[in-house]
């Protein structure tokens, strides 16, 4: 008997065409992807993650005032004559490995906020037929093995759409896009309804999609038979909503840390955990932050 062919993921899209109000005045003239936790913007994370689940084919939906991120996976010929010059091999590599050889980047705009579903859709023509993944960079994660990795995994066990979720506090369900499973008790299981932003007392679990998804093609089709959802946005959610009853629709319980950097506690968490996990970094810290709690 031969075994059903599983679609290999070879494509990441990264919707980064927000205007990252939250984080003014900081992110007047540098796109909130672009902000540094320790040594590295938020997009390199994201990007580094899709890598290592095999991806090599990222896409960006970038918008205005966001040349920053096409530099920053660009070569920078300067610079690198100058270390190289001065013989310094360590910062080279370090430059060097933000693009891999065989990675390619490609850049295509929004050309305005309508929301993230719209985002998604602006990526169409260069994702074309096949299930791709979506990273959303605020939402730093950390998981061994990384996040979009086990989400893969998972998929080649049972394909189809996939989405990234953990337990909430209930009065913060008004924040993410809120699932619910019809078998709570697997870590991988078929999502029966999604809704965007719920109220607490109009959310049907505190199943919290983080900004990970593995999305099947059809989803672009399903986007734009949607009206105008929650805040007057195109929505993603609401064209995963589409996708179910039709096509098979999954959470991932992923094993993994989400900090949401697209908030000052959590980009300020990050930074200090990713600090602590530094080797380079961590005593200073600590001891900084003995000083500081006077402990
Ligand atoms: C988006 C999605 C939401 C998801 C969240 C994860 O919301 O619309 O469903 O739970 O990302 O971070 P945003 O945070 O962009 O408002």
């Amino acid at each position: 008997m031969s075994k059903t062919l599983i679609p290999k993921i070879t494509k990441a899209v990264f919707p980064v065409g927000g205007m990252g109000t939250r984080f003014l005045p900081a992110t007047k003239a540098i796109p909130k992807e672009m902000l540094p936790v320790v040594d590295k913007p938020l997009i390199q994370y994201a990007v580094e993650e899709a890598y290592a689940a095999g991806i090599r084919q990222m896409i960006f939906v970038t918008g205005r005032h966001k040349r920053s991120i096409e530099d920053h996976f660009d070569t920078a010929y300067e610079l690198e004559a100058e270390l190289e010059g001065a013989h310094k091999q360590s910062l080279l590599d370090v430059v060097r490995s933000i693009k891999p050889e065989d990675m390619d980047c490609i850049f295509v705009r929004q050309p305005r906020a309508l929301g993230l579903g719209h985002a998604v859709l602006c990526a169409e023509n260069l994702v074309g037929n096949e299930p791709f993944a979506v990273l959303l960079a605020d939402d730093l994660m950390v998981g061994s093995p990384p996040v979009l990795k086990q989400m893969i995994q998972s998929f080649s066990t049972a394909p189809g759409t996939v989405l990234a979720v953990q337990d909430v506090p209930r009065e913060h369900t008004s924040r993410y896009g809120i699932v619910s499973v019809n078998n709570d008790q697997r870590s991988y299981a078929a999502v029966d309804a999604i809704v965007e932003k719920p109220a607490p007392q109009d959310a049907p679990s505190t199943l919290g999609v983080a900004g990970r998804y593995i999305l099947s093609p059809s989803i672009f089709q399903s986007i734009r038979a949607q009206p105008r959802g929650v805040g007057g946005e195109i929505q993603l959610t609401d064209g995963i909503a589409g996708l179910i009853g039709h096509e098979p629709v999954y959470s991932l319980r992923y094993a993994g840390t989400r900090y949401d950097c697209g908030s000052k506690e959590g980009f300020l968490q990050a930074t200090i955990d990713l600090a602590l996990a530094n080797p380079e970094l961590a005593e200073t810290v600590k001891s900084h932050m003995r000083a500081v709690l006077g402990l």
